[in-house]
Parts: structure tokens; C-alpha cells; sequence
């Protein structure tokens, strides 16, 4: 089964891109095929440096090399290299009613978070869906923010096939529910627009200073605690075995237990978790010719896919004939 996704390159990849994304895409990769890309296009919506775009595309490669993303099986590539896709979404806008993309949540959520209303931004699902249905995607894991993307894409690709043609695939969303939402170290969604994240490949030091620096209550050590309203248990939970949650909740319960112990506990966690691909990512940072040389591999294998389902597109809507 062809299963994609893409990641916006917004930002340095962090704990929450990582439980409630990246490891689903390494795992699903291991029995599909696997389509994965870097989307660039969309993350210039809100109109990033050109220097931060081409720096954080590749950070984002090197984190998923480095975490196992297998580029001899999965095809993985930066999103611009395969243009076909920005004409599919001019195809396929032609197509979209203003209504679809008028109901889209995240653009009003983005504007009223401070982003510029410009029309990629309004546009983004059309282009989203070219991403899917260029290749053929059948499985499309993404998080749960992204389920209306996926419903949009389906019914623009069934709007297209009742007008010409049996031709695009519709593809199933998978949604990744297994982790809800990670929380930051603030105690609100962990997120690269509110600078609360712990990155996956940040210093160790770096890791223990915005740890230690997790705002708690001010229960006493020796009182109880409650465990479900704790940054530190939420992120703990992330890392444990079901025997060491049930063992923390007891100790959060029981009372005799400070706040710095469970930061000390997760601080070795996410170092432990991490560490072993440590070296790799810095290898990596060493040789971004070979990360350029990956993706551009990857490219090439895309865009093969992407000019036959073009090709027959543009053919169906009656240019080039
Ligand atoms: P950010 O909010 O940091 O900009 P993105 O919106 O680029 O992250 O998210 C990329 C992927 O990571 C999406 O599939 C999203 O669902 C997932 N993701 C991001 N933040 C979290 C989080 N805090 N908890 C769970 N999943 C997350
Ligand atoms: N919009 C997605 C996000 O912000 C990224 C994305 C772009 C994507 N194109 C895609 C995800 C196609 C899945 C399929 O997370």
C-alpha cells in the first residue's frame, strides 16, 4: 500500500512532530511503501527568510535519516523539487469550490494566531491534496489538526472523477491517535509557534536546562500530587513502559516526592531515547552532500510517479491534445 505524508520544514523537529508523527512514518515505512517528503512550498505561507527555509529543509532530512527513514526503500524528497504539483493544484482549483476552502479551520486558526492572509495560505489544501493525489497515496498518516485536510482532498479527487473520468485515487486517512497531543514545556500544546518545544537533537545541557525549567504547582514534597494535571507525568508517559507509569502515578499520589525528582527522571529519559541516534545526526551534519544527494535521488523517483498521473490529468481536462 503507497503510504505518504509530508512535514513542513517550519522549524527545528521536536518531541511532539516526533511521538505524534515522525515515529508512525519510520514504522509504517518498514511494511509499505512509503512516500514521504519535505514541503517546502507550503511552509513558504508564512513567508519564512530564504535562508531559514533551505536551512530547516535540510535539518528536517537529517532528523529523519538519522532517526531511520530508509531512502534505498522509502522514496523521500523535498517537496519543490517535484513541481508537477503546483500545476495539479492549479488543475484541481479550477475545480474547488470557494465554499470547501472558505469552511478549512486551519486557515482561520492561523490568522487569528497573527499569520498574514495571503492566498497560498487560503489556498494550502488544494495543494495538499495535489501532494496526495499525484501519487496515488491510498494511506495518509497524519495528526489529528490535519483529518480536514484529508476530507478535502477526497472530495476534490471525487469532484475530478465524476467529471472526467475515473482517474484519481482517494486516499484514506490514518489518523495518528496513539499519543494525543504532546505537551510543552509551558504546558500547552508543544508547538514551534510558541517556543515551547524540546527539540529532538538539542544539547543534552539544553534538554536538562528547559526540563528543570518546567513550571509546576506549589504542592509540598511530602503532599500528594495529581498526575493528570502534570507537564513532567504527561511527557514522562511518552517514554514509559505501562509498569514505570503505574509506578510514577503511585509516587505522585503517595506524596513524598518533589517535582525535580520526575525532571531528573525525564531529563535521562529523552537523553537515553535519543542519544543512540546522536551520532548518526551529526555525521550527517558533516556530509549534507550526501543528505542533497538522497533527496535529489528521492526526487527523481517522485517525479516519475507524479508526470504519469499529471499526464493523464491535464489529458482529461483537455490541454495538450
Ligand atoms: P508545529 O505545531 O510544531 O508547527 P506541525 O504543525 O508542523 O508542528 O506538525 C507536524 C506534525 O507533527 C503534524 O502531523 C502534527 O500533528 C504533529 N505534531 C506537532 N505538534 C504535536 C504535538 N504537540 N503533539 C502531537 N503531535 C504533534
Ligand atoms: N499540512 C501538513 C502539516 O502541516 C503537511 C503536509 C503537506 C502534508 N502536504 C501533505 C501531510 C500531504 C500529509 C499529506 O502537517
Amino acid at each position: 500500500m503507497r503510504v505518504l505524508s509530508g512535514i513542513q520544514p517550519s522549524g527545528r523537529l521536536h518531541i511532539g512532530n516526533f511521538f505524534g508523527a515522525m515515529r508512525q512514518h519510520l514504522e509504517l515505512q518498514k511494511e509499505h511503501d512509503g512516500f514521504y517528503f519535505i514541503a517546502d512550498y507550503h511552509a513558504l505561507t508564512s513567508n519564512p527568510s530564504a535562508e531559514d527555509i533551505a536551512s530547516r529543509t535540510l535539518d528536517v532530512a537529517m532528523d529523519y535519516l538519522a532517526l531511520g527513514l530508509d531512502p534505498e526503500k522509502t522514496v523521500f524528497w523535498r517537496q519543490s523539487d517535484v513541481p508537477e504539483v503546483t500545476e495539479l493544484c492549479w488543475l484541481l482549483s479550477c475545480i474547488t469550490p470557494m465554499g470547501l476552502l472558505q469552511r478549512c479551520t486551519s486557515y482561520k486558526d492561523k490568522v487569528a494566531q497573527g499569520m498574514s492572509a495571503n492566498h497560498g495560505l487560503f489556498a494550502y489544501p488544494v495543494l495538499q491534496a495535489a501532494d496526495i493525489l499525484i501519487f496515488d497515496s491510498e494511506l495518509v498518516p497524519v495528526g489529528a489538526d490535519q483529518k480536514q485536510h484529508i476530507e478535502v482532498t477526497r472530495d476534490i479527487a471525487q469532484r475530478f472523477n465524476n467529471s472526467y473520468g475515473e482517474i484519481l485515487v482517494l486516499p484514506k486517512e490514518h489518523i495518528i491517535d496513539s499519543v494525543a497531543v504532546v505537551v510543552g514545556i509551558d504546558g500547552r500544546k508543544m508547538s514551534k509557534s510558541y517556543d515551547n518545544t524540546i527539540e529532538l537533537f538539542e544539547s543534552e545541557k539544553s534538554v536538562k536546562k528547559k526540563i528543570m525549567r518546567i513550571v509546576t504547582d506549589s504542592t509540598p514534597v511530602e503532599e500528594p500530587k495529581n498526575p493528570s494535571r502534570c507537564s513532567i507525568f504527561a511527557l514522562l508517559k511518552l517514554f514509559c513502559d505501562k509498569d514505570e507509569i503505574a509506578d510514577w502515578q503511585r509516587r505522585y499520589l503517595e506524596g513524598g516526592m518533589g517535582y525535580g525528582e520526575a525532571k531528573k527522571a525525564l531529563v535521562g529519559k529523552v537523553i537515553e531515547y535519543f542519544g543512540p541516534y546522536r551520532a548518526k545526526r551529526a555525521e550527517l551534519q558533516e556530509d549534507t552532500d550526501y543528505v542533497r544527494k538522497v533527496l535529489a535521488d528521492g526526487a527523481e523517483r517522485a517525479r516519475a510517479v507524479a508526470a504519469k498521473t499529471l499526464s493523464k490529468v491535464r489529458y482529461a481536462v483537455g490541454l495538450g491534445r
